[in-house]
Order: structure tokens, then sequence, then C-alpha cells
């Protein structure tokens, strides 16, 4: 443990030292948590917040199981992104699940989303898509796994309010693609190639306009599936599985 949070320091402060001068020049003294995941926060926003651009993701109050899948799937080679791999690939998965634990358990409000600004029509569409799903092409309402509100279901599911436009294109883009890839069986992967350019762009559209609900935190249990709806199993979630066979 000490040696995976000195090899954090070392790989990830000193690597990273000319684009994060922030997190370098930060004291040392405080051996906390969030004192070790500056390094992190440089880009995540403060706290995990989100940075500035829609580019780097908020962490802050997410599902802890979740986050720590993401963990795995970055130093694991199922998602790419080379300035964090370098960071968690020399990481145990217990340390990589405190991490996810630190950045689960913070509470901290969202901004307001961004005024929606795509046509109506098209917001319509991402609405249906996200509550009720287009059972011609198979795909599954968001709700379903998701959660009612969509804030997410713990500790696997992440909420899809909060996330910015352009990052909710990017995922559903790279699951399409393959450049992302979630614990197999891939539920995500599957769903997402589903859909159509204009079926990402209408669903990510209206999800990034909606307020996010307070609380914000996502939900214990799964929904019940609706009547006759597809079983579908997630790698990363077994939960997903666990519903559709509930008698
Ligand atoms: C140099 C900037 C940078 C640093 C430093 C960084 N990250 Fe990231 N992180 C990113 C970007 C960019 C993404 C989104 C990549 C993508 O689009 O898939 C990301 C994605 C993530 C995700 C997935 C989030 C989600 O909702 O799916 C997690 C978890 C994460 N980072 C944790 C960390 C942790 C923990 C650290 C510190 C050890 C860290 N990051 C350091 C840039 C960074
Ligand atoms: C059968 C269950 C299921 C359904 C239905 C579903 N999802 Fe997901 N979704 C998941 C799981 C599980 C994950 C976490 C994947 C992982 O561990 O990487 C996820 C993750 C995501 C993410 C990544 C969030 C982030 O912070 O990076 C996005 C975006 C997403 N889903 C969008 C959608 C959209 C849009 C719909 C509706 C069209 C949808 N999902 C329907 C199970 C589902």
């Amino acid at each position: 443990m000490i040696l995976a949070m000195r090899t954090l320091r070392a790989t990830g402060l000193m690597t990273l030292a000319t684009v994060l001068g922030a997190a370098v020049a930060a004291p040392r003294f405080e051996d906390s948590m969030a004192q070790r995941l500056l390094a992190c926060t440089a880009c995540h926003g403060e706290q995990g917040r989100a940075g500035p651009d829609g580019y780097y993701p908020r962490l802050a109050g997410k599902p802890a199981g979740y986050l720590y899948h993401q963990l795995l799937n970055f130093r694991d080679g199922r998602r790419h992104y080379g300035l964090m791999t370098g960071m968690v690939d020399t990481l145990s998965d217990a340390y990589l699940m405190d991490i996810a634990r630190h950045f689960a358990a913070l509470e901290l409000p969202y901004p307001p989303a961004a005024p929606a600004t795509a046509p109506p029509a098209l917001l319509r569409r991402g609405e249906v898509l996200a509550r009720q799903g287009d059972a011609a092409r198979g795909v599954p309402a968001c709700t379903q796994c998701h959660g009612a509100r969509l804030t997410g279901v713990a500790p696997d599911i992440p909420g899809l309010l909060g996330l910015p436009r352009d990052y909710l294109n990017a995922q559903l883009g790279a699951w399409q693609t393959g450049e992302r890839r979630a614990h197999a069986p891939d539920c995500m992967a599957q769903i997402a190639r589903r859909m159509d350019a204009a079926d990402v762009s209408a669903v990510a559209a209206w999800l990034a306009a909606q307020p996010v609900p307070v609380p914000s935190g996502p939900t214990a249990t799964m929904p019940a599936p609706p009547p006759g709806a597809t079983r579908w199993r997630c790698g990363s979630a077994p939960a997903v599985q666990a519903a559709g066979e509930r008698p």
C-alpha cells in the first residue's frame, strides 16, 4: 500500500510535472487521500468536479464500482488516455478501489445544465430514446439500467445527467468503434451499435440539457425491467441480469 502511494507520487506527479505545476507545488505535509490525488484533480477539476471544458469528466459522487471499473479499464487497455494510463498502470486493484471510494464519497453540487441549443425535434427524439428506447431497433430505454431519474444505480452503473454533450457523444462513439470497452459482455457496446449517428446526437443533446436532480447520487436498487423487456447482461454490472431474472 505504502509502496503504491509512493509509486503514484513518483510516476504521477513527477512525469506530469511540466503540465501539472500546481499539483507538484502543493504542500506535502498532509498525507490524506485528497492530497495524494491532487495529480488527478489537476485534470478532473477541484475535488473531481470535472474540468472546465467538457473533456475531463467529473469523478465526484459517481458510483464506486463504476469508477473502479474505469480505472481497471484504463490500466488494462479497455479505455485509452495515455496520460491517465501512465498514472494508474502500476497501481494494485486494492489501491484503485481506495481511489474509487474516495471520489464516490464526495457529495458536491452540480453546476446548472447548459441550455439546450439543439432543435426541438432532436431533443424530443433524445427523450424518447432515454425513457422508452426504440423497440424496432432493439434499443432499450436508458432508464432501464441507469435508473428512472437517470442518476445511476449503485454500485456499478453511472448516472447520465450532469455530463457534457461532447463527452456523451464521444463515449457512445467510442463504444461504436471499439475504442472504449467494458468488461464482457459489453452491453453498452451492443446498445451504442444499435444507434445511428442521429440517435447518438439526439440522446446526448437531451441528456446534457437536463438538470441534475437533488439528491444527485445513484439509487440503491435496479429498477424492475418493463414488461416484455429484453434481458441484458453487463459484465461490469451483475445487478442488470439479476433484475431481468426477477419473477
Ligand atoms: C492529464 C489529465 C488527466 C489526469 C492527470 C487524470 N485523468 Fe482521469 N481522465 C482524463 C480524461 C481526458 C478522461 C476521459 C477519457 C475518455 O474520454 O475516455 C479521464 C477519465 C477518467 C475516469 C473515467 C470517468 C468516467 O466517468 O467514466 C476516471 C475514473 C478517472 N479518469 C480517474 C482518474 C484518476 C483517479 C486520476 C489520478 C490518478 C486521473 N484520472 C488523472 C484525464 C486525466
Ligand atoms: C442493459 C443496461 C443498460 C442500458 C439499457 C443502458 N446502459 Fe449505459 N451503461 C450501462 C453500464 C453497465 C455502464 C457502465 C459500463 C462500464 O462499466 O464501463 C453504462 C455506461 C454508460 C455511459 C458511460 C458514462 C460515463 O460517465 O462515461 C454512457 C454515456 C451510457 N451508458 C449511455 C447510455 C444511453 C444513452 C442509454 C440509452 C440509449 C444507455 N446507456 C442504456 C448499462 C446500460
